[in-house]
C-alpha cells in the first residue's frame, strides 16, 4: 500500500505536465531530427542562421541556451518560447522559421514544418523542455 501511494504521487505531477495523454515528447527522438532535417544548415557552424543570430542547435545545450539575445524556449510555455513563435508562423514573416519569404535574410529556401512538427516542439515546451 506505501509503496503504491508513493507511485500515485509520483506519478500525478508526471501526468499534468505531460499534458495528460498526450504522450511525452523526446528531445532525442522527437526535437532532434526536426533540427537536422530543418534547421541544422543555417544554425551551426558557419550557417547564416549561426552567424546572424548566434543560434547554434547543433545539441540540446545549444537549443537552451537561444541566441546572442538570449533564450528562445521557456520551459514550460510554448507561447513564451521564440523557438516556438517562429516556426509556428505566429511572428512577423520575415523571422519565420525556416525561413520562406522574400523578404527573408534567408531568400524563402526553407519549407514550413508540418503542422505535426510544429506540435510536437510546442508540446516538448509545454513538457518542460527536458533532455530527454
Ligand atoms: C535558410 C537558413 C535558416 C534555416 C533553415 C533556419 N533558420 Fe533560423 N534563423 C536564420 C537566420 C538568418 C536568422 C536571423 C534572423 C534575423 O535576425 O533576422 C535566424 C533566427 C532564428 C531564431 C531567432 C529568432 C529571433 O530573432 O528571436 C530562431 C529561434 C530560429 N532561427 C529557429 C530556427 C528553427 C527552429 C529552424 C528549423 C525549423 C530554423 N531556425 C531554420 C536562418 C535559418
Amino acid at each position: 500500500m506505501r509503496i503504491m501511494l508513493r507511485g500515485l504521487l509520483f506519478l500525478a505531477p508526471a501526468m499534468l505536465l505531460s499534458g495528460c495523454g498526450q504522450g511525452e515528447v523526446s528531445f532525442a527522438d522527437d526535437i532532434n531530427p526536426i533540427i537536422e532535417k530543418s534547421c541544422i544548415s543555417c544554425h551551426s557552424g558557419t550557417g547564416e542562421g549561426a552567424n546572424a543570430s548566434k543560434y547554434l542547435m547543433a545539441d540540446y545545450a545549444g537549443v537552451i541556451q537561444g541566441t546572442k539575445y538570449g533564450p528562445v524556449v521557456v520551459p514550460g510555455s510554448r507561447m513564451s518560447s521564440s523557438l516556438y513563435l517562429v516556426v509556428a508562423g505566429k511572428t512577423a514573416p520575415e523571422i519565420r522559421m525556416p525561413p520562406h519569404n522574400d523578404e527573408s535574410f534567408a531568400q524563402g529556401r526553407g519549407v514550413m514544418l508540418s503542422a505535426g512538427e510544429i506540435e510536437k516542439i510546442g508540446l516538448w515546451i509545454d513538457q518542460g523542455a527536458r533532455d530527454n
